[in-house]
């Protein structure tokens, strides 16, 4: 997290010096320019044409860019994972998995099965409905095969044991991932926390209520209640030093309604935490996401099953109010405590929905920023 801080520090006072933003970011080290090719490398599926990216895309804040399906397709056609591709970015900042006096934290995939980037970045490859290699020494033959397997051997060595040329490529692309390419926190939301742009009255009303009455920050935290009025502090964490992230690390069940769409209308009852652990208090418990980039990555939930961002609210607004929402696929386990019946005018979840829209990366300050204006925004994603 440090160097990830001094990074964003750097980032931050390269951005006051530059007029055009896209060269905003540190240096990638050799490790991370070797991870960047591996992760956009289409020739390393079976057969080629996918890479990571191709559901990991910055443009899609490194989410799937397809927003038609509710799950992503592999390389080979018709065939899909039962789940909704999360973000790769910020995934840094998920600790391990862990799972002590029945509370899981961290960890990644939506049921946290894998322990970290590095455990994460070794399935993709050999996974039947992704990248589908039949083992790991066709993926290393399409690298020794690679233009920039030069590189590969400066950072990894020469190719002698396939097992640890496996696991350097997948610390790299964690390397990649980690890097200020992926977590460049350059959103309205930190510029304002930095002092740099001042947020709409809408976009203000909506982190009120977001923090408030709405209760999303006591899972998605948000730097707490300071600074409440629009204040100062960073948006890397003010007072702390942790940078915001618009989570808890922890697991939940919201009750959400099965995505009986094609083609996820055949998978089972998805258990999520509770399947993956074999613990039935568990069952229906999933990830809180991060929100960052939240606008550029729909459909949202473990299953898509939610298209947009004002439906979002409207479910933690409305779940529990009888005949408007299909029955949760696990009942059991349930977050009742802070949502299901939250009393929000629609006028309220546009609100929220505007402070969402200011966690969007690449976002450029109007020199009437500083001043009494908050209109008129221009949004640039990241690009690569
Ligand atoms: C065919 C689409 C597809 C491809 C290709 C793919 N992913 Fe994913 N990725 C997903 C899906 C779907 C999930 C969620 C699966 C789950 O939670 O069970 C996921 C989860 C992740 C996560 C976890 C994020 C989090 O917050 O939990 C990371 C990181 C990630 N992928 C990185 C990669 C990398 C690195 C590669 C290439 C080696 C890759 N992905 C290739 C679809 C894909
Ligand atoms: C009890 C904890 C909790 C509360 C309260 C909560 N969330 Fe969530 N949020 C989660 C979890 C867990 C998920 C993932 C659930 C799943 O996919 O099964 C999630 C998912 C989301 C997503 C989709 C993310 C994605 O990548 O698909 C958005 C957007 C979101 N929440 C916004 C909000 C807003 C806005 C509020 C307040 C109105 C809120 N949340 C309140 C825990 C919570």
């Amino acid at each position: 997290m440090n160097i990830i801080g001094k990074r964003y520090a750097a980032a931050c006072l390269f951005f006051l010096f530059s007029a055009g933003f896209s060269g905003a970011q540190a240096e990638l080290t050799e490790q991370q320019t070797l991870g960047k090719l591996l992760f956009f490398d289409e020739r390393l599926s079976e057969p080629d044409g996918q890479s990571c990216a191709s559901c990991h895309h910055p443009d899609a804040g490194f989410a799937d860019p397809d927003t038609n399906l509710p799950v992503s397709e592999g390389v080979i056609p018709g065939r899909f994972g039962g789940r909704n591709s999360p973000a790769a970015a910020y995934a840094v900042f998920f600790p391990e998995f862990s799972y002590t006096n029945g509370v899981a934290i961290g960890g990644q995939f939506w049921d946290g099965r894998a322990a970290n980037l590095t455990e994460q970045a070794k399935g993709p490859f050999l996974n039947p409905v992704e990248m589908a290699n039949p083992d790991k020494a066709t993926v290393i033959a399409d690298i020794q095969s690679s233009s920039y397997i030069e590189l590969f051997e400066k950072v990894c060595g020469p190719v002698t044991d396939i097992d640890a040329a496996y696991d350097c490529t997948a610390e790299a692309i964690a390397a990649y991932e980690g890097s200020s390419e992926l977590n460049q926190f350059t959103s309205k939301f930190d510029m304002v926390m930095a002092g740099k742009a001042r947020f709409t009255r809408q976009e203000r009303r909506g982190r009120m209520l977001f923090n408030g009455r709405a209760r999303c920050s006591q899972c998605h935290l948000s730097g707490g209640m300071m600074g409440m009025g629009g204040g100062r502090g960073m948006g890397m964490g003010g007072s702390s030093s942790e940078p915001i992230l618009f989570t808890d690390f922890r697991y939940h069940n919201l009750g959400l309604p099965k995505n009986t769409e094609y083609p996820l209308e055949q998978q089972p009852i998805d258990r999520g935490l509770g399947g993956e652990l074999g613990i039935a208090a568990e069952n229906g418990k999933f990830k809180t996401p991060h929100l960052r980039n939240i606008a550029l990555t729909p459909p949202y939930m473990h299953n898509g099953v939610l298209k947009t961002l004002k439906e979002v609210v409207h479910f933690y607004n409305t779940r529990d109010i009888p005949g408007l929402w299909n029955p949760p696929e696990v009942p059991e386990n349930m977050e009742t405590r802070r949502m299901g019946n939250l009393g929000l005018s629609s006028r309220d979840e546009d609100a929220i929905v505007a402070f969402m829209m200011t966690f969007t990366d690449g976002y450029v300050p109007e020199s009437s920023d500083a001043g009494d204006n908050g209109g008129g925004h221009r949004w640039r994603h990241g690009r690569r």
